[in-house]
């Protein structure tokens, strides 16, 4: 049986889930084969090949595009056609904006304000992961993922959607690598030590941070590792940010089957934390962020983000607004001026820690930090005599959303207003379409465009009571 790809003409028609687009592939007898195509737009038409035999869902390659959509512009990265970073690079970034608010509007049934755009839709992320990753004939790889081949890695030499000094460690930091005998770790056979290559940077500070991934059980003791690792990795580091400031980490991934994963820092060189700032309509915050805490990977969005959140929920008289999945707590920082009180709940220990550190760097006195996971930790405060109903929720959780005990607290607590704010409107339309059945409204809907170039979608949703 030939496994040999076939090749195809096809119109792409619609975005898969994932951003890709999406075509039909005619068949003599039977349902045309639904394919998807990385890098491919809705109007396009391609030149494509597939294996006919994939089982669904099925992948195409893209091999030509033969009549452009009127959305297709040319690319800036050389890497758009192979990367699994950006999928919309190739469409013009008002189209990508009309899209995305197209989706939200969709999805809810409602019209939604218009999308806040980013002004520099290039050079926006402060923070990238990059892999460590090695072939079977040895050869080294340390970069993003292949677009629809994942968890195959490509040699990113610069990417577009971070500074250039991300690139220039990037690339340094491969060198280095090519130039030891050190192995990628190698997550199905358990055996290798480099995991991935973090970096991150702050727009207002200029503060930059490197953090080199490792499994636990590597074949480095730590003994050597402090003699070999630690200092070649240092050196390559700070030579590629030509000597400025850089704070530098190794965060060890102990992996142990059954047992979540235990996380240790180790702090090489530089500073031991870096500064950002939100610069906010009513005044400037300050954060402390350590390697594992989470910041909003776009902050000048942020900013815009967290601004037209908090106008939903101005109205209120010195409300108590409960911050739920809060980070390092820069939501409810943010909102403490306006609150009586405001308790934050995040699941990360390491965020809390930070989030507390950032309360009194920003002498806000009327707020509370709760480490744990948001519904158990309800439960806990639902349960002392103390116990204080929110006015208002503010809820920020991952792309899975509200999990079953979070929504039923937040059922039980009645809040008059809820902000959702989430970077998956398919688990946040799922979660407000329970939250309406118990007796909210939907008062708007504003979409944020926290992430050009990808089909990623931040979006605020206001509920009252
Ligand atoms: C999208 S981030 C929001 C962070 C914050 N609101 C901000 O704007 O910076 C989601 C946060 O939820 C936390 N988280 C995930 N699952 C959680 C859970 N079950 N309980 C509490 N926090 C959780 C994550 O650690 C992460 O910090």
């Amino acid at each position: 049986m030939s496994i040999d790809p076939e090749t195809f003409q096809v119109s792409i028609e619609k975005f898969s889930s994932r951003g890709y687009g999406v075509g039909y592939v005619a068949r003599p007898q039977g349902k045309a084969i639904e394919v998807e195509i990385a890098h491919t737009l809705p109007g396009d038409l391609i030149h494509m090949e597939m294996r006919r035999k994939m089982r669904p869902p099925r992948k195409g390659r893209l091999l030509d595009v033969l009549e452009p959509s009127p959305q297709r512009v040319e690319p800036r990265c050389s890497h758009a056609r192979v990367c699994g970073g950006c999928s919309w690079q190739q469409m013009d970034y008002a189209a990508q904006l009309e899209t995305k608010q197209a989706l939200v509007a969709r999805l809810f049934d409602c019209p939604t304000q218009p999308i806040i755009p980013c002004e520099e839709p290039f050079a926006y992320r402060n923070k990238m992961e990059f892999s460590f990753s090695e072939n079977r004939a040895g050869q080294k790889f340390l970069g993003l993922m292949i677009a629809q081949a994942e968890p195959y890695v490509f040699n990113v030499d610069h990417c577009h959607l971070c500074k250039p000094w991300f690139s220039n460690v990037l690339n340094a930091v491969r060198s280095w690598w090519e130039s030891s005998q050190i192995l990628a770790y190698h997550p199905a056979r358990d055996v290798g030590t480099l995991r991935y290559l973090t970096l991150r940077g702050c727009v207002h500070t200029g503060q930059k941070m490197a953090v080199l991934n490792i499994a636990g059980r590597s074949e480095l003791s730590l003994e050597e590792r402090e003699q070999k690792l630690h200092r070649d990795f240092v050196r390559t580091v700070e030579e590629a940010v030509l000597g400025e400031e850089i704070a530098v980490f190794l965060r060890i991934h102990d992996a142990n089957r059954g047992k979540p994963t235990q996380f240790h820092e180790v702090h090489l060189a530089g500073p031991s934390h870096m500064t950002e700032e939100l610069r906010l309509s009513e005044k400037t915050l300050s954060f402390t962020i350590s390697p594992s805490s989470f910041f909003q990977p776009n902050t000048l969005q942020a900013e815009k983000l967290y601004s037209a959140a908090l106008a939903q929920i101005a109205h209120f008289n010195s409300p108590m607004i409960y911050d739920l999945y809060c980070g390092t707590g820069t939501l409810g920082m943010a909102a403490a001026a306006m609150a009586s009180q405001v308790i934050g709940i995040e699941l990360s220990l390491e965020s809390v820690q930070d989030a507390r550190k950032n309360a009194e760097r920003n002498q806000i006195d009327n707020i509370t930090f709760y480490p744990g996971d948001v519904g158990k930790v309800l439960t806990e405060l639902m349960g002392q005599p103390t116990f204080q109903r929110p006015d208002v929720a503010i809820v920020d959780p991952p792309r899975s959303g509200l999990d079953p005990l979070a929504l039923h607290h937040l059922k039980t607590l009645r809040p008059k207003g809820i902000l959702y704010i989430s970077c998956n409107p398919l688990t946040q339309v799922a979660n407000v379409e329970e939250l309406v059945e118990a007796g909210y409204s939907l008062r708007s809907l504003q979409p944020v465009d926290q992430f050009p170039h990808t089909y990623h979608i931040e979006n605020i949703a206001y509920l009252e009571r």
